[in-house]
């Protein structure tokens, strides 16, 4: 308590007095202490502990990685411990995850303040946001080769020294269940750190209690991923016929470098049949980049790596899309930088959503995810895999041909779930794993849809099937 007083002492605001008196259980060690947050600048009141700052995941290198830890309002010590990433690669979870899909603030249009999320995650869950690899968002490393060589297996195994290093910070959180979500490329790191925590737990004396993972839009396996794309591109009606058969006969979905012809076939689906659309949520209205052109013709990289462009496009559905810009001035605030620990050692660039040196140069990645899957179910770990089912990146049709791969039985037949009345999307329970569908959610499922997202967390949680009513 003494060394909270010293550094809360530091803090000036309202906000100040009200999480002195909210601090549940007292006790925290100096490093704790150090990572608390008093408050960041524009933040409305609220009644849980935030913690942020790094920890040093390679020594010789000189990495270190980001963490963002917001906790439960209420009986914060029996609620797991949710970790969320956010893909690209090279994506930041603060920005996406945080920023604008489950944590509980949004970033205001002049990037000036804070308002409350509606729907936020961590009313049920302690919620862990890391920036990984190194490279991504606040997480740096000090030696600027390895933002050209970072690939699925770096980040996996950083990732899992974070944890457990972590861990050793936050003690109250050592025997605590843990639970790994995330989207898009996550669908490689969530599984992954997962198969590296289980291997972990096999000759370590201080095991990490994972209980399940959940991941959404989530790239699985390049061979489906690629045919269920194209698939829906057609079955979408977003490219002809004829475009359809020469992609299905042209291209080997099974090689990430493709033949020319197959490579301008896709181009020519992209710029001469998809039009000005958001492939991110189809259904949005055309965006226009700031120069005033359209955003129609997206890089095939893009594609095959997922993440969100940096677009503007306009208010639709009650959401705000630019919110990634108003990340990226507030997340560059010498203010809000010093309230959240970040950046202490001046990285030499500038804060961005997206690395794209480190998504450009990404070394290694797993062709298919499927045989984590199937080491995850015989571990006994809680699977959930859900789908937006109006994103054209990663779409539902890839997620299902993936998944029919795996040949479970099933538990619970296909229906309809609930959420306030209305079908919030369909679901089936297999042996081992549930898969979801959020019936017109875009790649950011608890963006686009944050009301049903959360059922579906809630209900992730429980280990329950999704509402029937
Ligand atoms: C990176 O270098 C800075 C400046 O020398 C140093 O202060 C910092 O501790 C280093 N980071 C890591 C993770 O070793
Ligand atoms: C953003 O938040 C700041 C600080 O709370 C406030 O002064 C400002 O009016 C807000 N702006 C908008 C557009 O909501
Ligand atoms: C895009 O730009 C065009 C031309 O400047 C304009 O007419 C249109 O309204 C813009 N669309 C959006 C969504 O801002
Ligand atoms: C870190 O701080 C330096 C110096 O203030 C600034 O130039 C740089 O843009 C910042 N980088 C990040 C990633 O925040
Ligand atoms: C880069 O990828 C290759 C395999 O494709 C792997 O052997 C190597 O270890 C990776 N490099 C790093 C730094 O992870």
């Amino acid at each position: 308590m003494a060394i909270m007083a010293k550094t809360q002492i530091l803090a000036s605001s309202m906000v100040f007095a009200f999480l002195v008196v909210s601090v549940v259980d007292g006790v925290m060690n100096e490093e704790e202490a150090h990572d608390h947050i008093n408050a960041l600048p524009g933040q409305p009141k609220v009644s849980f502990q935030q913690f942020s700052g790094y920890v040093t995941v390679n020594k010789v290198a000189g990495r270190a990685l980001f963490y963002w830890l917001t906790e439960a309002p209420q009986e914060p010590l029996s609620k797991p411990l949710v970790v969320w990433l956010n893909g690209g690669p090279g994506c930041s979870s603060v920005a996406y995850g945080a920023s604008e899909e489950i944590g509980p603030f949004r970033i205001n249009k002049t990037s000036s303040g804070l308002y409350l999320n509606k729907f936020p995650w961590n009313t049920v869950a302690n919620l862990l946001f890391l920036e990984t690899p190194a490279g991504v968002g606040f997480s740096y490393s000090n030696r600027s080769s390895d933002l050209l060589d970072t690939g699925d297996r770096r980040t996996a195994e950083d990732s899992l020294e974070f944890l457990v290093q972590w861990m050793g910070r936050f003690p109250r959180y050592k025997h605590r269940e843990v639970y790994l979500t995330g989207e898009s490329y996550a669908g490689h790191y969530v599984p992954q750190l997962a198969r590296e925590i289980m291997k972990h737990n096999r000759i370590s004396k201080h095991p990490i209690n994972l209980k399940g993972i959940m991941v959404g839009n989530a790239v699985t396996d390049n061979y489906y991923d690629n045919l269920g794309t194209v698939t829906y591109w057609w079955s979408h009606a977003m490219i002809s016929d004829r475009t359809y058969r020469h992609l299905m006969n042209t291209c080997d979905f099974r090689r990430q470098k493709n033949s020319d012809e197959c490579e301008s076939m896709y181009s020519y689906a992209m710029d001469k049949e998809f039009g000005n659309i958001d492939q991110y949520n189809i259904y949005a209205p055309p965006c226009n980049n700031s120069d005033g052109s359209t955003a129609s013709s997206r890089t095939r990289h893009a594609m095959r790596l997922p993440h969100r462009p940096h677009t503007m496009f306009r208010q639709m559905y009650g959401y705000d899309p630019c919110t990634e810009k108003y990340a990226e001035v507030y997340y560059n605030r010498l203010d809000v930088q010093k309230a959240l620990h970040a950046n202490t050692t001046r990285i030499p660039y500038k804060w961005t959503a997206c690395n794209e040196v480190l998504n450009r140069n990404w070394n290694d990645t797993e062709f298919s995810i499927l045989p984590i899957y199937r080491e995850m179910i015989a571990g006994g770990l809680r699977v959930w895999v859900f789908s937006g089912d109006v994103d054209s990146v990663v779409p539902v049709t890839a997620t299902r041909y993936s998944l029919a791969e795996l040949k479970l039985a099933t538990k619970v037949p296909w229906y309809p779930w609930y959420v306030k009345k209305q079908v919030g999307g369909w679901t089936e329970v297999y042996e081992g794993l549930t898969f979801a569908t959020v019936r017109g959610a875009g790649h950011e499922v608890p963006l686009f849809k944050p009301r049903a997202a959360f059922q579906l967390f809630k209900s992730f949680l429980k280990g329950e099937p999704l509402p029937k009513s």
